[in-house]
């Protein structure tokens, strides 16, 4: 298998986002993200990890960008910082922040690197939180204009491809129902607001992006799992639909105009308590590709005592199947599937793969980073990429989460999702033995 078999117009790319890299957190006039805000409570973050300091790539980009150079990586997928643009929730727009991008972009130029910019990756302006965030409907009034002011401000900078939302299931489930995210906020009266209004600001973005680039190329990513039930029963087929209508339908097939999916999740239904008329119009957007970030697969099992669900996850290690330090399953023919189920949406409709990636326990030993492991799990994920576009799906890109390690989250900085590592101490890059291949591989014709 070649990078060329793919064809010369195949994305190839690595993926990243503003919190987990860019630390700095108040230069230039940043004020606090969520994000600043949840790791600054008490047992949030694991072992008391903080986002401050990240991998430096507010200041060290010029060195990171040679780096991916150095690895020939053509597309560079990078989240803007909204509380650097729009930092004090009021409105007032922060040049200092905006020209930040516009340098970075013109550094990926200079290397010959497409920038592929994701609007919003999970970092509101804390600011922004305290007047209830995603569960008071004028986000939708503030995120137009930090769309708008984003893709005016970067018309000119040739930025051809736009991302609105990250995983919006992510960030309103771990954020708003379950509280494990920034802002840490729990329940259906959270999460419910804070779906809709996600799903509302899907199309609003995009026609904000529009506006200003009507030739940029826009889409959203979704995160999604391949969901398998735990046995043959009626109960634990019932609770794998469940899960894959709240972890792979919910917001896609909003967008998609198929609205939310009542049927599988009826308690999702309270949720018409704050839709307004119109707004299962409103949520139809009309994106020029999707955004697949796939990981893993989800063995899901019957469970009486969850409540609505009824269903409940088994773990990888309580399966004892080979996983990756986030416990999540190596289950490339996941990604194989994700896709196939992705293109029945909208027969054509081009699908990227924003992320997939491992985490390993990355150890520096002279110097060198060996990790089998991820080579082999990225090396398995695109032939499965490449057995979906030898059967007609048209899957157009492939990203690796992430080209340095950086903050996982909750997670702190433990897991290593990188191609190159991080010292934390000093801040120093050593591509690993999976970076080396990912140079050979997509210099390999
Ligand atoms: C995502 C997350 C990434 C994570 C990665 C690994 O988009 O899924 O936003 O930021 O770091 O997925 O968990």
């Amino acid at each position: 298998m070649k990078a060329s078999d793919f064809g010369s117009d195949f994305r190839w790319g690595v993926s990243t986002a503003a919190l987990q890299t860019e630390g700095f957190p108040d230069a230039d006039g940043k004020m606090p993200s969520i994000w600043d805000a949840f790791a600054a409570r008490r047992g949030k973050i694991r072992s008391g990890h903080h986002p401050q300091k990240a991998c430096e790539f507010y200041k060290r980009y010029p060195e990171d960008i040679a780096l991916a150079s150095s690895l020939s990586i053509p597309n560079f997928r990078f989240s803007l910082s909204c509380p650097r643009i729009i930092p004090d929730g009021n409105g007032r727009i922060n040049h200092k922040g905006l020209d930040h991008y516009k340098r970075l972009i013109e550094h990926l130029k200079k290397h010959n690197i497409e920038p592929w910019i994701t609007l919003y990756h999970w970092d509101l302006p804390q600011a922004l939180e305290d007047k209830g965030g995603w569960t008071n409907r004028n986000i939708l009034g503030w995120f137009s204009h930090y769309a708008e002011t984003a893709a005016r401000e970067l018309a000119g900078f040739d930025v051809p491809y736009w991302m609105v939302l990250n995983e919006p299931l992510a960030f309103t489930g771990a954020g708003y129902f379950l509280g494990h995210h920034a802002p840490g906020k729990k329940g259906f009266n959270n999460f419910l607001p804070a779906m809709l209004h996600a799903a509302l600001a899907t199309p609003a973005g995009e026609q904000a992006i529009r506006l200003h680039q009507p030739d940029a190329l826009i889409g959203s990513t979704y995160s999604c799992s391949m969901i398998s039930p735990a046995g043959h029963s009626p109960a634990h087929l019932r609770a794998a639909e469940k899960a894959d209508a709240l972890l792979n339908r919910l917001f896609v097939e909003a967008a998609l105009g198929l609205g939310f999916p009542f049927k599988e999740l009826p308690f999702l239904r309270n949720v018409e308590k704050w839709m307004k008329a119109d707004d299962e119009k409103n949520m139809i957007s009309s994106p020029d590709f999707l955004g697949i970030q796939n990981y893993t697969r989800e063995v899901v099992a019957s469970c009486w005592y969850v409540p609505y669900l009824k269903a409940k996850i088994i773990k990888a290690k309580n399966r004892k199947v080979p996983h990756t330090e986030m416990n999540w399953e190596i289950y490339p023919d996941a990604l194989y599937e994700m896709l196939r189920k992705f293109s029945a949406y909208r027969p054509g409709l081009p699908l990227v793969v924003t992320e997939n990636g491992a985490a390993f326990p990355d150890k520096i030993e002279h110097n060198q980073v060996s990790d089998p492991e991820r080579l082999q799990y990225l090396q398995e994920h695109i032939r499965r990429v490449r057995y979906a576009q030898v059967s007609g799906i048209p899957v157009k890109g492939y990203f690796v989460w992430s080209l340095t390690d950086n903050f996982e989250w909750a997670e702190g900085y433990h897991p290593r999702f990188g191609l190159i590592y991080v010292d934390y101490k000093t801040q120093e890059r050593t591509i690993k033995s999976s970076g080396h291949w990912f140079r050979d591989f997509l210099i390999s014709g």
